[in-house]
Order: C-alpha cells, then structure tokens, then sequence
C-alpha cells in the first residue's frame, strides 16, 4: 500500500556515491520541497549501536537504538558527522537488513511526506526503496547511478583528508561490497524499475545533473523553480513521459 499523501513526492534511488544526495538536495531546494536523507536514518540506528559497544546485526543490540528514529528529527541529528564514519558505513547495511529497523523508518518516512518540515508542497527522498517500496506512487522516480571507479573516485576525494590511510582501491572495495550487500536485499532495487527516470552521472557535472532533473520534472508536473527564491507548485499534472525513458 502505498504512504504516499496529497504532497508531491519525488523519489530519487540509487548507489552509494552516486551523487543522488547531491542531487535530490539541490532538487529540493530548487523547488521549494523538503528534503530527506533517508540512508542517515538507517546511519542513526547504526552509529548509536556501535556506540553502546552492540553487534550490528544483532536485533536485541540494535532494539535499545530504534526509539531514536522520532519524528521530526533536526538537522543537527541527521547532519552528525559521525554517521559518515567507516565503521558506520560497514555497519549499516547491517542493521538495514533488520525488518524492525525497516519498520521504524518506514512510519518515518511516512509521517515525513505527510507532514513536512515547514509544510513544504512536496517533498524529495532519496534512498534505495523510495520508489519501489516507500513512494510507489511517487509523482517522479529518479534512479541516479554512476560507474563504480567513478564513485570511488569521488568517495575517495570526500575522505581522503579525515582518513590519511586510505587508498582509492580500499573504497572501490568497500563500494563494490556495500552494493553486494545492498543487491542482496530483495527491498533495495539496486537497478532502475521501469517507470524510473534514469540519470547517469558518471561524466555528468552536478549542475548537468540537476538541469536534466527539473527538465524531467517539469515535463511531468508543472511545477515552478526556486532559483528566484520563490516557490509555487501547480499541481495539475500534464502528459506524463513514456516510463524509463533517458535523456
Ligand atoms: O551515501 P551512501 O549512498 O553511501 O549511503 P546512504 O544513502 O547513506 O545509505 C547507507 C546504507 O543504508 C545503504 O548502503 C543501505 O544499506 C542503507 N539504506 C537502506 O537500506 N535504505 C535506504 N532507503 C537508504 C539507505
């Protein structure tokens, strides 16, 4: 059944370091949405276990950390450093294999589109399960993805400096091993469904990204962009694209 409520929800799926993040933010922004980094959350549960010294993949070690997913988390939970940390990036396909971890941020994800921050007039989720489990209604899919050496690349550059020992080959492996884990899980499509709009970002710049975004966007809603700093949403909808068309 689908969570999805009378808001605009865009759903934007894909790897780790494919610069979805990037992306569904500055989408958000443009349109005057609400934007939710739903991987912090499973981050959150993660990062709290290891801090109580717990076995991530342990349901009884994990339990004592779900009643942190409260809505409305502020930024400063979601934005904690912290949730970045390698041993956090191990453990969290770990504890996003749990159904009751699952569970919870679900209700989370649900409560978060039908009542966004700032009653924002759509909201921008990105995730692994948005558009196939969270928002199967969504009014726009993205699945954004890039090359593996690509992403590893660009990991590479965002940790280098808080991890001197760390070498490009070390994150392609942790990249590679985090989409097997990923893959595993019949709930995270790691590949685009067929009503999802494809974004390929490997020689794409963001901004290249972003344009090619809205474009799809607008074409499927008609919806007016921030860059002026005024946003309004027409939510009467024109002719949708053909599904899983590329640009
Ligand atoms: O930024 P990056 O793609 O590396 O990771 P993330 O989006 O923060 O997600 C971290 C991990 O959380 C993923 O590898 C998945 O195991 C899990 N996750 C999930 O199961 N479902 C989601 N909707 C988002 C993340």
């Amino acid at each position: 059944m689908s969570e999805q409520t009378h808001k605009t929800v865009i759903a934007v799926d894909g790897p780790a370091a494919s610069g979805k993040g990037t992306f569904a933010k500055a989408l958000a922004d443009r349109l005057g949405y609400a934007y939710l980094d739903t991987g912090s959350l499973y981050r959150i549960v993660a990062w709290a276990t290891l801090e109580r010294g717990g076995d991530p993949t342990k349901l009884e070690d994990v339990k004592t950390s779900l009643p942190l997913i409260k809505f409305p988390l502020g930024p400063e939970v979601l934005k904690n450093e912290d949730l970045r940390r390698p041993e956090v990036d191990e453990a969290v396909p770990k504890v996003s294999a749990i159904p009751e971890v699952r569970a919870i941020i679900r209700a989370y994800q649900a409560a978060f589109m039908k009542d966004p921050p700032g009653n924002a007039p759509g909201v921008v989720l990105d995730g692994r399960d948005i558009g196939s489990t969270i928002a199967p209604n969504a009014d726009v899919k993205f699945f954004v993805t890039a090359d593996a050496e690509e992403r590893a690349r660009r990991r590479f550059e965002q940790q280098k400096d808080s991890n001197p020992g760390l070498t490009k080959e070390m994150v392609l492996k942790d990249i590679n091993l985090r989409d097997e884990q990923d893959r595993r899980q019949a709930a995270l499509a790691l590949h685009p469904a067929s009503d999802v709009c494809v974004l390929d970002t490997t020689k794409a710049k963001p901004d290249e990204t972003l344009e090619q975004g809205l474009r799809i966007v607008k074409a499927k809603l008609s919806v007016n962009d921030n860059s002026s700093g005024n946003s309004s949403v027409n939510k009467k909808k024109i002719a949708p694209k053909p599904p899983g068309f590329r640009l």
